[in-house]
């Protein structure tokens, strides 16, 4: 494999909106990002992943941008993004911004020309598509529900929106609006930005015959994704793109990619693939349910494991994948995968080190850090999520009762990790002097920064001891490059893998999930016990030395040096 600067990084994804508020009005700010660079630094992070900061309504938080040159006032200003830009070069960091290219506002410029003139040259920017037999063009529901179709008004014609009906969709087949989205991209590279989180990227290609499918759901609709499921092509974009953007400036892009076909994988992040890597998502599709949240599942420990597993055996011969734990679409890892018995320090760390030392990048998504968890809300006037709000009423058509249509927000809402981040004790989390757009997780007076720094044992320190041991210069080309091999499989407790390098530096990663104590008998001596999650290296060594064998505790975990291999 090619050796890329981004390869031995640790990543981490603000959502500037809860971040830290420097001036009161509720929302995160830029400033409040800058006075964070040596906190993140301090915990070992290299790359910065901003969710967007954009001129935006908000309809989506941001994914739903009204001008891509821009920065939303809500969060400053250009200059205040310079700086931003040009502090972390100075502590040797990197910043990515979320591109959202797929669609835009319906307040972006182009889509208020179209809408004035649907026969000129910007509703050709969309998808402006004539209804059949007075309705819409095909049955599509839209990712966050209802028709993916709204009336252009005046006309006959629809445009397709496969998000809100705030979110117009691009048509990439224009060459003209390719263009533009490429002057874009490469007028924040110019700046100096990194690369980009690329957003909902696989849904750019349409089937511009838009055929309805088989309903899959009482309100006669056919989810969108199957139109991306059936069409081909979508890398031809993907290619043009990169050869006319990130390319040019060795970029680091990171996409998100859901319903790829398989036999596709090695074009979207092989080498020279469309992309640096993309998100492994495939831990956080398990629970799907078939038509909502109301009917997710729930999933074992077991199935959770085996399912990482095959992931990583798959992608690493393929490219470099980037792992997260938990993003802002999705629940707190730590309220998600853990059981309840784990959802303790020690749990949060344990989940930490498994997934940290996984082949390929780590994402840390704010406050992973420090262990925030799920936030209960007692009613949905709580929630801003366009999603959840949405989930809510599909779970109550569905015949749920309010109270367990809030059950399932509580374990699925993408609220869930956007509430502020938990700075310290005080009122609102330290978040911000004002209040809040979405409040405060009540439980910040127990999980929060402040209290953590004070404390060596805390998930915070822990969690600097990890991105320290996966940087450390003996370990790192191991923890980098080393092949993934799990072991002890026949476990229902125990993840547990290792990592190899060329040269046969072996490293045990595991970690105990059940509730009883278990033993694992080594294979091969051990050298060194580089990290225990309870602090406990001393008497794991020793252990180890004297019997050949480790024995980890519930919610327990460890990394082991073990002797060379051939
Ligand atoms: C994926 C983003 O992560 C999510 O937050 C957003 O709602 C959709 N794409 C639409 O842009």
């Amino acid at each position: 494999m090619k050796r890329k600067w981004w390869h031995d990084k640790v990543a981490y994804q603000i959502y500037p909106k809860s971040f830290l508020d420097t001036n009161g009005d509720g929302i995160g700010d830029l400033r409040g990002i800058i006075s964070k660079l040596d906190y993140l630094k301090e915990l070992g992070v290299d790359i910065i992943w901003l969710s967007p900061i954009y001129k935006s309504p908000f309809v989506d938080q941001g994914y739903d941008i009204a001008d891509y040159y821009q920065i939303g006032e809500e969060f400053g200003t250009m200059e205040e993004f310079d700086e931003l830009l040009a502090e972390a070069k100075k502590r040797g960091m990197y910043i990515l911004m979320d591109l959202v290219v797929n669609h835009c506002s319906d307040q972006h410029e182009w889509f208020r020309q179209a809408l004035k003139d649907p026969e000129g040259e910007y509703a050709q920017y969309f998808h402006f598509v004539k209804g059949k037999n007075g309705e819409a063009p095909s049955n599509y529901r839209s990712y966050f529900g209802g028709s993916a179709w709204e009336k252009v008004p005046g006309t006959d014609k629809y445009y397709l929106h496969m998000f809100a009906k705030e979110q117009p969709d691009f048509k990439w087949e224009n060459p003209r609006l390719r263009k533009e989205i490429y002057q874009m991209i490469n007028w924040w590279l110019d700046k100096g930005l990194a690369g980009f989180r690329v957003d909902a990227i696989i849904n750019i290609k349409k089937d511009l015959d838009f055929p309805s499918f088989p309903a899959d759901g009482p309100d006669g609709l056919a989810s969108c994704v199957k139109m991306v499921e059936e069409v081909q092509g979508v890398g031809d974009y993907l290619e043009d793109m990169k050869r006319e953007t990130f390319q040019k400036y060795d970029a680091f892009t990171v996409a998100e990619v859901f319903n790829m076909k398989e036999d596709e994988l090695a074009e979207f992040i092989g080498e020279d693939g469309h992309f640096s890597t993309m998100f492994d998502f495939s831990a956080h599709e398990l629970a799907q349910g078939e038509s909502g949240w109301h009917n997710s599942r729930p999933v074992e420990f077991r199935e959770w494991r085996d399912t990482i597993f095959a992931s990583q055996k798959k992608l690493q011969e393929v490219g470099f994948p980037a792992n997260i734990i938990e993003n802002h679409d999705e629940p707190r890892g730590a309220s998600r995968f853990l059981p309840e018995y784990a959802q303790n320090e020690a749990g949060k760390k344990m989940l930490g080190t498994t997934s940290f030392f996984l082949y390929g990048i780590p994402f840390i998504y704010q406050g992973q850090e420090i262990g925030m968890t799920n936030c209960r809300r007692s009613d949905i006037s709580e929630y801003d999520d366009i999603s959840t709000i949405d989930q809510y009423h599909e779970a109550l058509r569905a015949g749920c009762t309010q109270e367990e249509a809030l059950a399932c927000c509580y374990a699925n809402s993408r609220d869930n990790a956007r509430t502020p981040m938990q700075w310290e004790a005080g009122e609102n989390a330290g978040f911000t002097k004002g209040t809040p757009w979405l409040s405060v997780n009540p439980n910040y007076t127990k999980i929060n920064v402040a209290d953590q720094e004070e404390r060596a044992d805390s998930v915070l320190e822990f969690y600097k001891k990890l991105t320290a041991l996966k940087k450390c210069p003996e370990y790192k080309e191991t923890f980098t490059y080393g092949t993934f091999a799990p072991v002890y499989e026949a476990s229902d407790s125990v993840f547990a893998y290792y990592r190899i390098s060329e040269e046969g530096q072996k490293i045990l990663v595991a970690g105990n999930y059940g509730t009883e104590a278990c033993t694992l008998k080594l294979e091969g001596a051990c050298r060194k016990v580089l990290l225990s999650n309870l602090g406990r290296e001393a008497a794991l060594q020793e252990e180890a030395e004297t019997e050949g064998k480790i024995t980890l505790g519930s919610c327990e975990s460890a990394v082991l040096l073990l002797e060379s291999v051939d």
